[in-house]
């Protein structure tokens, strides 16, 4: 198993180009081209429907695609023999959207699948001890990994599911839309948790929201789908550059604002903490 050091060393641990997906006539992506950069939490946002899904399960090789290359850690994904994919494979945790865990298996069973999976040969005493490790790296307290799902809140549910795609040690992460339905405090928790596994491990995260205040809390850039394809990619004041309608529409609007406002009211308040004890300046 990895231990948490990057492996990858090239510049982009993603490369997407000329992609194209789609369902008999329904074109949802039309030459599309991506990069993903490494050490970086790459935003993917888009209107309900633009294919952000798709997208993502093209990349780890659930969507066959009709045209184009993927390369993961510089191995071809796009018409690759499942043996060659393996490798890679391993090297990914994966968070869907909805993120259902197995209801009749506990937070540490749901863990241990994909370290199953991969690692048959691991004795259970091991397997006990990862998956637990597993659990509480993910903020969630230690009795959580003996529960079942249903036993837990909507907040605690997802860092289980963060915890199952931590189970290999990855390199690259895909989250799809972790924060929804979470009221404000838990997603802005759950951000910030993901930021910092993402620092310390040193992760790639692709991560799809439609949350305003994740993508000015903790996202490096933001790729934007439109008109079946990423239609631009940079940092947010880049994106705002740009004069396509709906990008000026998203991160203009009032909601983008109020979302502004609560990033710097965020950094002040960090700022003022950092300041030795007295100095009220
Ligand atoms: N298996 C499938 N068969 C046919 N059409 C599909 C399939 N999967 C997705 N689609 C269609 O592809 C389009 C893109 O779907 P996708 O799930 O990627 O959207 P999305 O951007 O993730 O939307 P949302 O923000 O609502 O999650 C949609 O119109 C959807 O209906
Ligand atoms: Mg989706």
């Amino acid at each position: 198993m990895s231990n948490g050091d990057l492996h990858y060393e090239g510049e982009f641990p993603i490369v997407i180009e000329g992609l194209t997906n789609a369902f008999g006539d329904f074109v949802v992506h039309d030459q599309l081209d991506l990069k993903v950069r490494r050490g970086e939490i790459l935003g993917v946002v888009g209107g309900s429907g633009t294919g952000k899904s798709v997208l993502m399960r093209a990349i780890i090789g659930l969507q066959i695609p009709r045209e184009g290359s993927i390369e993961v850690f510089g191995q071809r994904i796009t018409d690759a023999e499942p043996d060659e994919v393996i490798g890679v494979r391993n090297r990914w945790g994966v968070l869907f959207q909805g993120g259902a865990l197995f209801s009749t298996l506990t937070v540490a069973e749901n863990v241990q699948v994909p370290l199953k999976q991969f690692y048959p040969e691991l004795q259970h005493e091991l397997l006990d001890e990862i998956s637990r490790y597993k659990v509480v790296m993910t903020g969630l307290p230690a009795d959580a990994a003996s529960k079942y799902p249903s036993e837990l809140s909507g907040g605690m549910r997802k860092r289980a599911g963060l915890a199952r795609a931590l189970a290999l040690d990855p390199e690259l992460l895909f989250l799809d839309e972790p924060t929804a339905g979470l009221d404000p405090i838990g997603a802005a928790k759950f951000d910030e948790l993901l930021r910092e596994l993402t620092d310390t491990l040193g992760l790639t995260v692709f991560l799809i929201t439609h949350d305003l205040d994740t993508l000015y809390a903790i996202c490096d850039r933001v790729a934007v789908l439109a008109d079946k394809k990423v239609i631009a990619v940079g940092s947010i004041p880049e994106l705002l550059e740009s004069d396509h309608p709906w990008i000026q529409e998203y991160f203009n609007g009032p909601r983008a604002r109020a979302a502004l406002t609560a990033k710097s009211n965020a950094d002040r308040r960090a700022k003022s903490m950092d300041k030795p004890a007295g100095d009220k300046a």
